[in-house]
């Protein structure tokens, strides 16, 4: 059986008083369920991550970055290596999100080192895929799912594996209050978790957890998450509000 994971990225949100307050309202709201019966996790701008850690320190709910560079260390002006995330309390990092892909200009190439040089620094990375819209509506949802699966898993072993979480963000559906329809994800789970057991083993692939992210709210929680292949959620803007985001939480168990 695969645990539910429900992890709030924050992106470019909060300020140092609100990022502890959120987080702790999360760790009071989901008290007897993170850790036991699902994953949170909560992933803040990187000033905040340090008292964020601190103050959600024995709550069960982990921490992530946003994002990671994959050099170890030193003439990269701005970035932020897998250690210092290491050193600072995260277990996560998200590799790859879109708005890394289209809004910063990563390449698929660029994602594959990050998360290769998580899994080195000891992070468990969340690989990002999803099409956008007019990849949809020309039908190559699942030739840009599979190169960024491809690419962003590039030189990884089974064994490597079992700490990747993939996760659907179909940037359509991101920010947008247009979700895909549970079936639409579905369909692109599903075929995540076909491509996994093609390029590792059926039992890698059974494994695996596949979140589904994009306008995630309380209110379709539970239908997303009834879904056979989805097995958590990464959830953007409803996870700045405490309430709402332990809801979801408590809809994915
Ligand atoms: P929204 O939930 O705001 O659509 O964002 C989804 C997302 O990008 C999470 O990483």
């Amino acid at each position: 059986m695969r645990k539910p994971f429900v992890a709030g990225n924050w992106k470019e949100n909060t300020d140092s008083r609100s990022s502890v307050e959120l987080a702790k309202a999360v760790a009071t709201g989901s008290a007897g369920l993170a850790k036991e019966k699902v994953t949170v996790a909560v992933i803040p701008p990187f000033v905040y991550l340090q008292s964020v850690v601190q103050a959600i320190r024995s709550s069960g709910i982990a921490v992530g970055g946003q994002d990671v560079y994959f050099e170890p260390k030193g003439a990269f002006t701005g970035e932020i290596s897998p250690a210092m995330l290491k050193d600072v309390g995260c277990n996560y990092v998200l590799c790859g999100h879109s708005e890394r892909r289209h809004v910063l200009c990563e390449s698929d190439e660029m994602v594959g080192k990050k998360v290769t040089a998580a899994l080195s620094g000891g992070l468990m990375p969340i690989l990002c895929v999803g099409e956008l819209l007019d990849e949809r509506d020309g039908g190559r949802t699942e030739q840009v799912v599979a190169r960024h699966m491809k690419t962003g898993l590039a030189g990884l072993s089974a064994d490597k594996m079992s700490a990747v979480t993939i996760a659907y963000e179909p940037v359509w559906a991101i920010g947008t209050g247009r979700t895909a329809t549970p079936q639409q994800a579905q369909e692109v789970h599903g075929f995540i978790r076909k491509l996994l057991a093609e390029m590792y083993n059926a039992k890698l692939a059974q494994e695996t957890q596949i979140l589904y992210g994009g306008s995630v709210k309380a209110d379709n929680a539970k239908e997303l998450m009834a879904q056979e292949d989805v097995d958590g959620l990464l959830v953007g803007g409803a996870s700045l509000k405490a309430d709402e985001f332990v809801r979801i939480i408590q809809a994915a168990v």
